[in-house]
């Protein structure tokens, strides 16, 4: 298998990119329950980077009971918080991206999947393709994200074999590659048939080893249980082998095709194969995307781009950590970049890593990697770091929200205070902010419910803002541009009380309903009325 990817992955020019060959930049989707968070664990015990499983959990707790409005996890058991993982497997380094675990779709978890080069789809055994994984597929859809898939759960009861694969085939629209095949199901699931090897892996002893499945004659299947029917699983075996598509790393990387593994992530089975897989099939960083050109990731240049801001990770210190994704080059510590946006050099003295328990000064980090930057409000998401040419990355969007309310504070003095904490609530991503241009006070908007929750806690325990929120006269907001600057101009003057600046100050209209927007865009000629907000290229 191995000699699949070896002949993709030409020897590397450089030692930078030799260091960017080896990198892995991914993240698990799944839907609540189906084994992230244990998988999570398990992949990182393969890496050395936990010496204990149910650190990441333990760690989550620690976590919650540091920061006050963290509380919201904790009472409703849910990860706000994105953070990332870097540990080394058999002489690549792994970057795995945590997306937040709740039912919302948030901004955050769209953010984090912009910096991914590929993603695990984590699929319990019993359950098939449920309502989140469907959401985050489509998300890695628009960015052509490979997928590879992780059927978990084997040691329990599951659905047929053939039907959970059809079923990712028909729901997803993705072609799929069996590699490996589980012998037995439920309470006789013995372990998995390597397809290519003809190899099997016993879930009992060495389930957690790596490398070439033990060779097991299936004959000698019936002597370890007597439950299990040899010539049905022969036949199955052999229909598997003989019905699915072989693998094919071209289609693989553009998103066409999905490796699948079965196993138990908590049992730690199959996870090893897992791991092997990525490594040698997921894509290396790819090239990016910016508003001049594409950006090669083994450019010798360091360029990053800031997908995730957060604050109060230690409340004791009121820090504020974004979190770049190295588009190319190497990061040194202690050296200088060009913030973009304000054209300002911005010293990067103690970039950092995330570890499971820890993080660490990075003294260096190359293209793939993602770093932590304290700093104090300098960087917003979408912020672009250069050592070299203004570049500025695309596709690190803002949405329209789909809920928009009125801040309601109780004591009119502090809304000074209030314009502040708000502005930086943006910045960070939290909520947009939109300040209505006949001078009324700010709207917020926010994509699922459970961000407005955690504005109010935040409000409350960092600046002692008690906060209400109103539903208001706009319920939906659209990013308004045109070509022609004049139109734009009259259009605003004419909108006045339903136009307001985001945080950036650009323009947006605010409608009270689609039948008003629908209204107002047909009469507004010229205007484009846009719910996505991007970096626009320029040609
Ligand atoms: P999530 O992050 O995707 O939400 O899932 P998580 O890993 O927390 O797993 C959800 C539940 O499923 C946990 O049980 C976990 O132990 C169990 N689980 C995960 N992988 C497997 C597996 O391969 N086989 C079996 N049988 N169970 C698995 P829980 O009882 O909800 O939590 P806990 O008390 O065990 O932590």
């Amino acid at each position: 298998m191995p000699d699949l990817a070896l002949k993709t992955e030409s020897t590397p020019a450089s030692p930078l990119a030799a260091e960017v060959a080896r990198r892995r930049t991914f993240a698990i989707i799944s839907h609540p329950d189906a084994g992230k968070t244990t998988l999570t664990e398990k992949l990182l015990l393969f890496g050395g980077a936990i010496n204990l499983a149910g650190q990441v959990k333990a760690k989550g707790e620690r976590r919650n009971t540091r920061s006050d409005w963290m509380k919201i996890e904790r009472d409703r058991g849910i990860s706000v918080v994105t953070s990332v993982m870097t540990f080394e497997f058999d002489g690549r380094v792994f970057n795995l991206l945590d997306t937040p675990g709740h039912e919302d779709f948030s901004e955050d978890t769209y953010r984090t999947l912009t910096a991914v080069d590929s993603a695990v789809m984590v699929i319990d055994a019993a359950k098939g393709i449920e309502a989140r994984t469907r959401k985050l597929f489509e998300v890695c859809r628009l960015r052509d994200i490979p997928i590879v898939t992780f059927i978990n759960k084997m040691d329990r009861e599951s659905r047929d074999t053939f039907e959970l694969l059809d079923e990712i085939e028909k729901t997803l629209a993705l072609d799929t590659t069996p590699m490996t095949w589980p012998v037995g199901r439920g309470r006789d699931f013995l372990g998995t048939y390597d397809i290519a090897t003809g190899g099997i892996r016993l879930l009992e002893g060495g389930g957690a080893k790596t490398g070439a499945a033990e060779r097991i004659d299936i004959a000698d299947l019936a002597a370890r249980n007597a439950n299990l029917n040899v010539d049905e699983i022969r036949e199955e075996l052999a229909l598997a082998t003989e019905a699915c598509k072989p693998f094919e790393l071209e289609a693989f990387r553009e998103g066409h095709l999905t490796p699948v593994y079965f196993g138990s992530a908590l049992r730690n089975f199959g996870v090893g194969d897992l791991l092997e897989g990525l490594g040698n099939f997921a894509p290396p960083p790819r090239a990016q995307e910016s508003n001049l050109r594409k950006v090669e990731a083994d450019e010798p240049r360091m360029t990053a781009f800031v997908f995730k801001i957060q604050a109060n990770m230690d409340p004791n210190h009121r820090d504020r950590i974004a979190f770049a994704r190295l588009c190319s080059g190497k990061l040194t510590r202690g050296m200088k970049a060009k913030l973009v946006r304000t054209g300002k050099p911005m010293p990067l003295s103690s970039p950092q890593f995330f570890f499971a328990q820890d993080r660490a000064i990075a003294d260096e980090a190359f293209a793939g990697d993602v770093v932590g930057i304290p700093n104090h409000g300098t960087l917003r998401i979408g912020d672009t770091l250069t050592e070299g040419e203004d570049v500025t990355f695309v596709g690190v969007p803002s949405f329209a929200p789909e809920i928009v309310r009125r801040v309601r504070l109780t004591d009119a003095m502090k809304a000074k205070k209030l314009k502040e904490a708000l502005q930086q609530m943006s910045e960070e991503g939290v909520v947009q902010v939109f300040r209505p241009r006949d001078g009324a006070p700010a709207l917020v908007g926010v994509v699922g419910m459970l961000q407005l929750d955690v504005l109010k806690a935040r409000l409350d325990a960092e600046y002692s803002l008690p906060v209400d929120f109103e539903v208001c006269e706009f319920q939906l907001a659209r990013w308004i541009s045109s070509d022609d600057r004049k139109k734009l101009d009259v259009f605003i003057a004419a909108n006045g009380s339903g136009v307001a600046d985001d945080v950036d100050g650009d323009p947006v209209f605010l409608a009270k309903n689609e039948f008003y927007l629908g209204y107002t865009r047909e009469r507004a000629e010229g205007i484009v009325f846009s719910s996505v907000k991007d970096v626009k290229k320029t040609s």
